[in-house]
């Protein structure tokens, strides 16, 4: 990595020490969270009376029909029998608190700038255009049939009608469910059946760094079969051809034409379901976690301003897909709740060059920026001078989320892309959390390279050991949230059961996060990762389990194991350790190409096995159960470390697993 000294940093400083907030970030910010001062007093407040916390800042945040009276209801510890509501006696639709509200104060202001996939290519929306749009597309939605609380799948690229589509569905009470675009037609299959989608939107197709992606195909594919859907609706892209099934295919420029541009919206509970966002787990298929309407949307907007500190002329870009929860949050609901600018941003980080996302930067004077780890590790990789040749002087936060980033990258965006000028927030949150739950306040907290430093209001995150006894002061365990905050997903789609035995079935009383996490001495967290079987690649969360169940339905394998392990860009990669059927001989080579199509048919283009390992058996216990703790140090290049193997069923299948290594 290279690595230019900035004029602002003290040259032995190492990046996990800790960093002052540069004066440039402070100066000017009205938050109500300016210093660690204020950071201690607002977080106790919103901990010792939550409910006057968040009504005072739900009232002041959204706009109600009926002003909510109760606060939170619900804990942790009856979870099972009943959800944790927020602001259950309110009633709102949230496009009023998106769009209407701002119509008077802000019509004229671009809500969302886009940049589509070549460099310049651009188109806005004011309030007051989004408004109109959203409510065209609402009533295309509603003449096609859809009603309140029904399921709308969104599976779009990066067009401002993907977030159109959204909140059209927001403003008649329908529930979305945005697949990412780079899902197969067989995800996408399960995802439309699993929440029982009666309207699918998508578009001709996707244009990513100058490839097309042929998102009604898929589409259509994915609907042979038995499904409920009655219509589908296509916003045109590109102009590619697509085929068409006249009963049931719509355009959206057809339906949208001559539809009412001042749609009322309807009226819903603040603890109506708002969107379904499928994500994967350690074990079975990826579950539609629910996030409902006005504690998902107090949550978003708050943190969205609180942590970057967003101001009135703020230039905001959130570089991720709205098929993931970051999109959701700080692209469409949280900027767009606070009135802001926030950029689409349609391309890759690397076309037509490395310098992609500072050309963006400069054209557009952006300065709020937020990525993930891997972004800025595979840009750092390609040389400063792609970032140096452009003006960033309006940059004042970085953000950083999807994965623990390492503190060299984190140096690399401190000093190459911030200058020295910026504050960096590194943000911890999950697609349960709905929002940013331990980060930086940019204007209020020192950052050390590789932390995601402290809680935001209404986050109790305490560590556990294996016992469930909490860890207090400096140590490492499970990182668990102890009390209940507005943006927390509410159950899973269908399955209530599967909600409490994944999250709070193994510390009852608490939600367990899946991740491990460190507290030092200045009460900072650093986040060690996942401790399930989980694994994170390119901020992409997969199962390990899913691509087990991939690599089994393929003729030629009997067994499959599957661990993460360090990736220099990625994070971390995909390591398969996979037993052939009696009589199959495949070379090691031509399976992984084989595993890799089914992975792709099966799940999408993003789930790449990295390594494959032909192994003459599965290290076993004499039960039967797999130890998954003997794949996983090989696969991070410590077979010396492998611990007690003496109770493997067979322990001689542990030396062919080691001289066979492919790391
Ligand atoms: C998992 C959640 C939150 C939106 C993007 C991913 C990891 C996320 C960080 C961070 C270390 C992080 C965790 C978490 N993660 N942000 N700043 N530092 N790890 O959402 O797909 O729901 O994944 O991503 O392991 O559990 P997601």
């Amino acid at each position: 990595m290279s690595h230019d000294a900035a004029p602002n940093t003290p040259a032995r400083r190492a990046p996990t020490d800790l960093h002052p907030v540069p004066a440039r970030v402070r100066e000017g910010s009205a938050s109500s969270i300016q210093t660690l001062d204020d950071w201690r007093r607002v977080w106790m407040a919103a901990k010792t009376d939550p409910d006057a916390f968040w009504l005072r800042e739900t009232q002041a945040r959204l706009r109600w029909r009926t002003t909510p009276t109760q606060g939170l209801h619900g804990s942790f510890h009856d979870i099972a029998d009943s959800q944790v509501a927020w602001f259950a006696d309110g009633t709102l639709n949230i496009t009023e608190s998106c769009l209407d509200q701002h119509l008077e104060t802000r019509g004229d202001k671009v809500a969302i700038l886009w940049e589509g996939d070549e460099p310049g290519q651009t188109r806005t929306f004011t309030y007051r255009e989004l408004h109109a749009e959203v409510c065209r597309a609402a009533s295309a939605l509603r003449a096609l049939g859809v009603q309140k609380g029904e399921r709308v799948i969104v599976y779009m690229g990066m067009v401002p009608e993907a977030a159109v589509a959204m909140l059209a569905c927001a403003r008649i009470g329908a529930v979305h469910s945005v697949v990412f675009g780079g899902f197969s037609a067989e995800a996408l299959r399960d995802r439309v059946r699993d929440c029982g989608a009666e309207v699918v939107i998508t578009q001709d197709e996707g244009l990513r760094g100058g490839r097309s992606i042929p998102l009604k195909a898929t589409c259509d594919a994915a609907l042979e079969g038995e499904h409920g859907v009655r219509h589908v609706l296509v916003y045109r892209r590109t102009g590619g051809a697509v085929a068409w099934q006249h009963t049931r295919d719509v355009w959206w420029h057809d339906a949208l034409a001559g539809a009412s541009a001042d749609l009322p919206a309807v009226e819903t509970a603040a603890e109506d379901p708002l969107f379904v966002l499928y994500t994967s787990g350690s074990t079975g298929r990826p579950k539609g976690l629910v996030h409902t309407c006005a504690g998902y949307l107090t949550w978003a907007s708050y943190t969205h301003e609180v942590v970057f500190d967003l101001r009135e002329d703020d230039v905001y870009a959130c570089m991720a897909d709205v098929g993931w929860i970051t999109g959701h949050s700080y692209i469409v609901y949280g900027p767009l709740a606070n009135g802001a600018t926030s950029l689409m941003f349609e391309s890759t980080p690397l076309y037509p060059d490395a310098g992609r996302y500072w050309d963006t930067v400069a054209r557009h004077g952006v300065t709020i920026f937020y990525t993930a780890p891997t972004a800025i590790r595979a840009l750092a990789a390609q040389g400063d001078h792609h970032v140096t040749r452009y003006d960033l002087s309006s940059l004042r936060v970085l953000g950083t989320v999807g994965e623990p980033i390492n503190p060299e990258a984190w140096q690399w965006y401190y000093d190459v892309v911030g200058q020295g000028r910026c504050n960096i927030v590194d943000t911890w949150w999950q697609t349960e959390t709905g929002g940013i739950c331990i980060t930086p306040i940019a204007p209020a907290t020192p950052t050390k390279g590789g932390s995601a430093t402290l809680p935001n209001p209404a986050i109790v995150p305490v560590l556990l050991d294996d016992d469930a006894h909490e860890i207090v002061g400096p140590g490492e365990g499970r990182l668990c949230l102890a009390q209940p905050w507005p943006g927390m997903a509410r159950t899973v789609w269908g399955d209530h059961e599967r909600y409490v035995s994944t999250y709070f079935s193994t510390f009852p009383g608490t939600y367990f996060t899946g991740d491990g996490c460190r507290r030092d001495s200045d009460g900072y967290h650093w986040i060690t990762g996942r401790v399930d079987d989980v694994i994170n690649v390119a901020g992409h969360r997969m199962g390990t389990a899913e691509f087990e169940a991939v690599l089994v339905s393929v003729d030629a394998i009997a067994e499959a194991g599957v661990v993460g392990f360090p990736h220099p860009i990625k994070g971390q990669g995909v390591y398969a350790y996979v037993v052939l059927q009696p009589g199959q001989q495949p070379d090691d080579e031509a399976l992984l190409t084989l595993a890799n199509a089914t992975c792709r048919a099966q799940i999408g283009a993003h789930a790449r096995i990295d390594l494959l390992q032909l192994v003459p058996g599965l290290p076993k216990t004499r039960s039967g159960k797999v130890m998954r703790r003997i794949l996983r140090k090989v696969a991070e290049g410590e077979p010396d470390k492998l611990g007690d193997v003496s109770t493997l069923a067979d322990p001689s299948v542990v030396a062919a697993i080691v001289a066979g290594a492919k790391v």
